[in-house]
């Protein structure tokens, strides 16, 4: 059943990177007119911000909500989705550079931090009418979510479709070989740290994207959310 607090269900997309998660949150948020929650992005932000304002990864340890607040990240709802802001300026592909993804599993690692951003990004997701994705949506921030999918794929086809983002259609072998390494380091610091680990969150719906195209994979989410809307509609049906 829907939380009453809600105006519609909250679907969640856990996966390692390069899984696709952010592509397919955003065209199954956009198809059912909710809005998507790129939790990712709020992690970079913050990693952005910290480097802009001169705090470098070996002060990260210390640092506690005051210092997180001094930095002037925050959050507003924009178009299908929500926008991360630095001191009110939009951030785009800063937050994506090679620097930024390098850092950001340090700095998800940290208790404030991922304290600090699970506020956020629960009052972002209080309305409900959300597909979110990242590493611990289904676990933690939104354990009560009605739909809850795991994403993954084969290393290699991650590492091709990572590399076919920033541009590279023909990889070199070393190219290949490097991507690689630094997306399967980024999987282990993600799933081995002792916080909100990347897990498969329990009841959620595994999905192996590695030979499905596009639209499977969003029309399989797609009917999940269906069968779950139909079959809670019944339920409140026979309860009244
Ligand atoms: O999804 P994306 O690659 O943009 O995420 C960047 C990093 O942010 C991840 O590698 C992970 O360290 C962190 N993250 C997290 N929890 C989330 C989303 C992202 O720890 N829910």
């Amino acid at each position: 059943m829907t939380d009453a607090t809600r105006a519609g269900p909250v679907v969640t997309l856990d996966g390692p990177a390069g899984s696709g998660k952010s592509t397919t949150a955003r065209e199954v948020a956009r198809r059912l007119g909710f809005r998507h929650l790129d939790s990712g992005s709020f992690y970079r932000a913050l990693t952005y911000g910290l480097l802009q304002a001169g705090i470098g990864p070996d002060r990260w340890t210390g640092l506690g909500r005051a210092d997180l607040d001094a930095i002037g990240v925050g959050v507003e709802p924009s178009g299908e989705g929500f926008q991360v802001l630095l001191e009110s300026r939009p951030l785009m592909d800063e937050i994506r550079s090679p620097e930024v993804t390098s850092l950001v599993s340090t700095l998800a690692s940290l208790g404030p931090v991922r304290e600090w951003l699970l506020a956020i990004q629960r009052e972002a997701g209080k309305r409900g009418c959300l597909v979110a994705d990242g590493r611990d949506m289904g676990t933690v921030v939104f354990p009560g979510a009605e739909v809850k999918v795991f994403l993954t794929a084969d290393l290699l086809e991650r590492t091709r479709r990572r590399l076919k983002e920033q541009g590279v259609t023909t990889p070199t072998d070393e190219q290949v070989s490097q991507e690689a390494a630094r997306i399967r380091e980024r999987d282990r610091d993600d799933s081995e740290r002792k916080l909100s680990p990347l897990r498969r969150p329990e009841g959620a719906l595994e999905l192996d994207t590695t030979r499905l195209t596009f639209e499977q994979q969003v029309e399989t989410i797609l009917e999940r959310v269906r069968e779950v809307s139909t079959a809670s509609a019944e339920d409140d049906r026979a309860r009244e």
